[in-house]
């Protein structure tokens, strides 16, 4: 099956890189598609987000990594792709993940949204906390794949 696992990505994670490792189980094809947040303020632009995943999926042909503009179910179609991906860490994100999944099923019904769960070692890790210990000086090469890493040791 193809799946899509969209996100904003600012910047991606091993967290995400682990959710991708489990998706690809069942995913021939997986896109991963980086999008903006229209809640966020995002600290790199959408290319450099697609940049660095490409990397650290370098070689690995069953990942197509882009980004897209619009609602997430149009740019579904258009890729003939009819699973979205999304990763669950605690009862917090819940709400949010259930508005977007029920959203997105009234805006596209043939399109469904699968959950899937971390590595017990990242279900506190995120992109927010990522950017605060490294905006403060701190160590992140265990919270991120090293494209990730080497762009963060660029602008810090
Ligand atoms: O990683 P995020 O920030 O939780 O990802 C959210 C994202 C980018 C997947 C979501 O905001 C999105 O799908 N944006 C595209 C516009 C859209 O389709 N909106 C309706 C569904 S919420």
């Amino acid at each position: 099956m193809t799946g899509v696992y969209p996100g904003s990505f600012d910047p991606f994670t091993l967290g995400h890189k682990d959710i991708v490792e489990r998706a690809l189980k069942f995913c021939n094809t997986l896109y991963i598609a980086v999008s903006d947040n229209i809640n966020k303020k995002h600290l790199f632009s959408k290319e450099e987000r697609v940049e660095m995943i490409r990397q650290t999926f370098k070689g690995n042909d069953k990942i197509i990594v882009e980004s897209f503009q619009g609602l997430l179910v149009d740019y579904m179609l258009a890729k003939k792709a009819s699973f979205i991906i999304r990763g669950l860490r605690a009862v917090s994100d819940f709400e949010y993940e259930f508005q977007m999944a029920f959203t997105n099923r009234n805006l596209e019904s043939s399109i469904e949204t699968i959950f899937m769960v971390p590595g017990s070692q990242y279900l506190f890790l995120s992109s927010t906390i990522v950017r605060d210990i490294a905006r403060n000086n701190g160590d992140i090469s265990k919270l991120v794949p090293k494209p990730v890493l080497e762009k963060f040791k660029k602008i810090y």
